[in-house]
């Protein structure tokens, strides 16, 4: 058999790689002629701009990466020690991680079986069921007797979280909602744009996302307060321009210039890149119309998601087996990150009624999802899925 991939990739359909085909030479290049290398320079301030409005926030402070500016809103919203924060069972390791950083426990709710998003109704259940509202407003936990301070929605892989809802218990809870957008990044729900719900949102520039500024990140917040107090503790909490004076422990997590640079022209595409994903995720879905065993994973009709990457999900008995069988043909699959309560810092952590998150762990796989994939990649992918399936009757 003759092989459809290009000899640039070693024959291997890659998972999720960049797409650099804008000005990114050119800006990175006017940083090394400046001199304009290090974190301050005219491309981080523009690329803040830009990200910002087109999230439909005032501000945006770019930072180091995604990490970063997850644990940066978090300090902010005054997280710390006995404190509690919800997490989603089903997320990458570094939404809780941050929980931890700031010396507070997560709490781990259940994904919703179809959008793999935080369960808004089992959030909603843990909080009339295992907590109470104190006479000082908050919300406590009554087996901790911690307060619940914030919660983490993370749109994962694109698909916006049932935000209307979510905000309504947050309300009536008092907790803050800090959405981790690391993935969503052109997601919107109900026509606005994810990013733009939370009292902080953070973005991701890490070289597999949407776009991506080698590794990057960034908080975006429409509170002029925030903002300002995560610039200062970005910056190593420096109070004045010219003297080392600094007034709380800070930290190193700014943006250099030459990544920005990079940011900037990769978010000159970013629209077109929604637009590609979204029309290969199309291409992906009539191609499984007609198969058994295998699901793909869709939006639901109140969100517009960017498709970062494509789930699909199949019985518990092939997963392995056809990660297996996709790789031995140069196809990049991935599992999905194991549920975070399972992991060994995690598992004394509370957990409540976690089911959905487990059965998706042991059932669904992301497909090869670069922007630059061809439509035979594409194909080929699903040809060989279908192969797998017809060798096992
Ligand atoms: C859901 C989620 N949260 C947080 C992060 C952390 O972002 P970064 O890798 O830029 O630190 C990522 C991505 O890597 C992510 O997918």
């Amino acid at each position: 058999m003759t092989s459809i991939i290009s000899d640039k990739r070693l024959n291997v359909i890659p998972l999720s790689e960049p797409a650099i085909i804008g000005n990114e030479w050119k800006y990175i290049k006017e940083c090394l002629d400046t001199g304009w290398v290090s974190s301050v320079g005219s491309y981080v301030n523009r690329f803040e701009k830009m990200v910002a409005e087109y999230v439909g926030c005032k501000y945006g402070i770019a930072v180091v990466n995604g990490t970063s500016a997850l644990h940066l809103s978090l300090l902010v919203c005054d997280v710390k020690s006995g404190d509690e924060v919800i997490v989603p069972a089903l997320t990458f390791v570094a939404t809780a991680n941050v929980v931890k950083y700031c010396g507070a426990d997560p709490v781990f709710i259940d994904c919703d079986q179809e959008t793999l998003c935080l369960d808004v109704k089992k959030l909603k259940r843990f909080l009339e069921m295992e907590c109470i509202r104190k006479n000082d407003g908050y919300t406590y936990n009554k087996a901790s007797d911690r307060r619940v301070k914030a919660v983490m929605a993370v749109h994962n892989f694109g698909h916006p979280v049932e935000m209307d809802n979510l905000i309504e218990i947050c309300q009536q809870y008092n907790i803050d909602i800090i959405e981790d957008a690391t993935e969503s990044l052109g997601s919107e729900h109900k026509g606005q744009k994810t990013g733009s719900f939370g009292k902080l949102a953070c973005l991701s520039f890490n070289g597999n996302k949407i776009i991506t500024s080698g590794g990057g990140g960034m908080v975006v917040t429409n509170d002029g307060r925030l903002a300002e107090k995560v610039r200062h503790l970005s910056t190593q909490a420096k109070n004045d321009s010219i003297e080392y004076d600094h007034n709380e422990i800070g930290y190193n997590y700014r943006l250099t210039n030459i990544q920005a640079a990079m940011g900037v022209a990769q978010m000159e595409g970013l629209d077109t890149f929604v637009e590609i994903k979204r029309k290969n995720a199309f291409r992906y879905k009539k191609l499984f119309s007609n198969m058994n065993g295998i699901e793909l994973l869709w939006e639901k009709p109140w969100v517009k998601s960017n498709f970062w990457f494509y789930t699909v999900t199949v019985s518990t008995v092939h997963k392995k087996a056809l990660i297996d069988y996709l790789h031995s043909e140069n196809i990049q699959v991935r599992p999905l990150w194991k549920p975070i309560h399972t992991l060994r810092m995690y598992k004394d952590c509370q957990a409540f009624r976690v089911e959905s998150a487990l059965n998706i762990y042991d059932t669904a796989l992301n497909l090869p999802c670069s922007i630059g994939i061809k439509k035979e990649e594409i194909d080929f992918t699903v040809e060989k899925i279908k192969s797998f399936f017809s060798s096992r009757g």
